[in-house]
Order: structure tokens, then sequence, then C-alpha cells
């Protein structure tokens, strides 16, 4: 029986979706969406907090500040929450309202930029205005998800060993790339242990991050305008890209089965099914794919038709129902 104290303390996430049933594929999908940030950005978050902690950083007149789209930001805000402090997070348009009301209902500040930047959009904006709040105010402290070393050893120490224990002998492993924190921790993890696991990280389309062009992108989570610096793609076997309409697809094929998955959880499931179908024809690789959210936070998006009509066209609605 886990009994804790602090909301981060607990983080197991023991539960995978065999997808054999549902979708004819050998495949495991490792939900790590049941936590009380409600995302796999908890573990980040805890992690980067008690870093911060343990080299000092942390006073009592602190604020932290970071820039998200969204999972990581309310991760924030319970971790800070937490240990009583206060929390500022910068986000952008494509963060979804309800979203920005759960990280005030926890106590957070949330400061919302309007206009992307020319060069790194609206990852760029809300960094510039986290950098600029640093620069005004002594007592605002930048996690920075995406320089800290504390996120991808949060995965290191926490995640990859959870999958390592279950299968111990698996192919392949799937990994959304966001920050690269998930990815790289994984991958250092494998790597370190002897495994030799493949490590495929799945980006969205419009992301900038394994050198494909910037394009627009309304699903928060996956992919960046900027590169992020964290990913080093030497400890990455191989890459797939998915098409928000895509994502859509494969969250909408699990909710008509009774998982209602978030849109990153749906774009590693969409990446992984497709490098399956082409690197595993014979059906013979374990593989496991890591769905990083549940579902309540897109019912006014991904599960919404209106919303799907008016962004991707009404064209698609009977493919995806
Ligand atoms: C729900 C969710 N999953 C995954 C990611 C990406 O993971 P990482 O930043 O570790 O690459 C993000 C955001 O960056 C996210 O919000």
């Amino acid at each position: 029986m886990p009994v804790i104290t602090k909301p981060h303390e607990f983080l197991e996430s023991d539960v995978y979706i065999d997808l054999n049933d549902l979708l004819g594929r050998g495949l495991y999908l490792k939900c790590d969406g049941f936590n009380f940030g409600g995302s796999v950005k908890l573990r980040t978050a805890a992690s980067m907090v008690a870093a911060a902690g343990r080299d000092g950083l942390i006073g009592a007149d602190s604020i932290l500040v970071e820039s998200s789209s969204g999972n990581l930001g309310i991760a924030l805000s319970v971790v800070a929450a937490s240990i009583g402090r206060r929390f500022t997070c910068v986000i952008d348009p494509r963060c979804n309202r309800q979203t920005a009301d759960l990280m005030r209902a926890l106590g957070a500040e949330v400061v919302t930029v309007t206009e992307p930047s020319a060069e790194g959009g609206f990852l760029r904006a809300r960094q510039d205005h986290v950098r600029r709040l640093c620069e005004e105010d002594g007592r605002y402290l930048w996690l920075n998800q995406y320089l800290n070393h504390a996120n991808w050893s949060a995965h290191y120490e926490t995640t990859a060993p959870e999958i390592a224990k279950q299968f111990p002998h698996l192919d392949v492993l799937f990994v959304g790339v966001g920050t690269g924190g998930t990815v790289m921790g994984c991958s250092r993890y494998f790597r370190d242990n002897g495994a030799d696991t493949r490590i495929v990280a799945v980006d969205a389309v419009g992301s900038v991050t394994f050198g494909l062009p910037a394009g627009p992108r309304l699903i928060p989570g996956l992919g960046a305008g900027v590169r992020p610096p964290m990913v080093d793609t030497s400890l990455i076997d191989d890459v797939v890209h998915v098409a928000e309409i895509d994502t859509i697809r494969a969250c909408r094929r699990l909710s008509a089965q009774g998982f209602l998955l978030g849109g990153s959880s749906g774009t590693v499931l969409s990446g992984a099914l497709s490098w399956l179908d082409r690197n595993d024809p014979g059906r013979e690789l374990s593989a496991v794919a890591i769905a990083p959210d549940l579902g309540e936070r897109y019912v006014d998006t991904i599960y919404n038709d209106s919303w799907v009509a008016e962004h991707f066209g009404a064209q698609h609605l009977r493919s995806i129902a």
C-alpha cells in the first residue's frame, strides 16, 4: 500500500496496456499519467525541485518559474505547493484553458505570452519572458527544464529502471520527445546497463528537434520550435514523425475502447505502430511505448469533433470516428 505525505512521492506507474487484443500489435503502453500531476512530468518536476533544494538554490522567498506548454506547469504547481513555495508558469495560447485553470487551482500564477518569436516560435517567446522576469527580480528561480540535468536523470533513476524490471529483454522502446529528458534518461540507462534495446524517438511533424522544418502545431506536449540542447541524437536509434491528425486518430482508436489517453500518448502510440509496421512485419519484437499523459485535458480539442473539423477539416471526422 503506497502511503505518502507529499503528492510527488507517488510516482510509480507499473500499469501497461497490452495492445495485442485491442490493436493486434505486440506493444505495451506504459501509462505514466496516474499520479497527482497527471503526467510523466511529475517525475521531472520533483527531480528538478529536489536538485535545486540540494544545491541550496531555494530560499524562503524564492519564486519558482518555468516555461511550459502545460503538463510540466501542472506538475511544478503540485510540487511547489507541497513545499510552500510560489510558482509562476509562463504558457502560450496552445495551452488549453483547463490546464491553466488547474495550475491556478494549485496556487500557481499563470502568465500567457501572446506572440510567437520570429525565430523560435512560442517556445522562444516563453523562454524570453522567463529570462526577463529573472533579470528584473532576483527572487525568481528558473528551473529551465531544457538545460537541467535533473530532467533526464529523473528518467534514468525511475522511468527506465521500472521498464527494465518488467521487460528484461526489451527489443524496442518508443519515447516521445519534448525537452528530450525522458528519451535521454531512458537511453542512457539502457546503454549503461548493457541492454541492446533500440530507442526510437517519436516527434511531431512541425517540430525542429530532428532537423525537419518548423510548422504549425496545435497539440501541446511533444515537439519543439527550437532544437532542445539536451537531445543527443547519437543516443537515439531511430526517429518517427507523427502528423497531428494521426495523433488524433490514435487517441480516438483507444478512446473507442475505453482508454482516454492524452495527446502525447496518442503521438507516441501512432509513431510506434507505424514504426513496427515498417520494421517488424513478422511481429517478433517485444516493444514498450511510454504514454506520458491521460485524456481529460483534451476533451475540448482532440476528443471534440467541432475542434477537429475546424482545424483539420470535416472530411477527417469519419476516419477518426
Ligand atoms: C505530457 C507530456 N509528455 C511528454 C513530454 C515530453 O517529454 P520530455 O520533455 O521528457 O521530452 C511533454 C512535454 O514536454 C509532455 O507534456
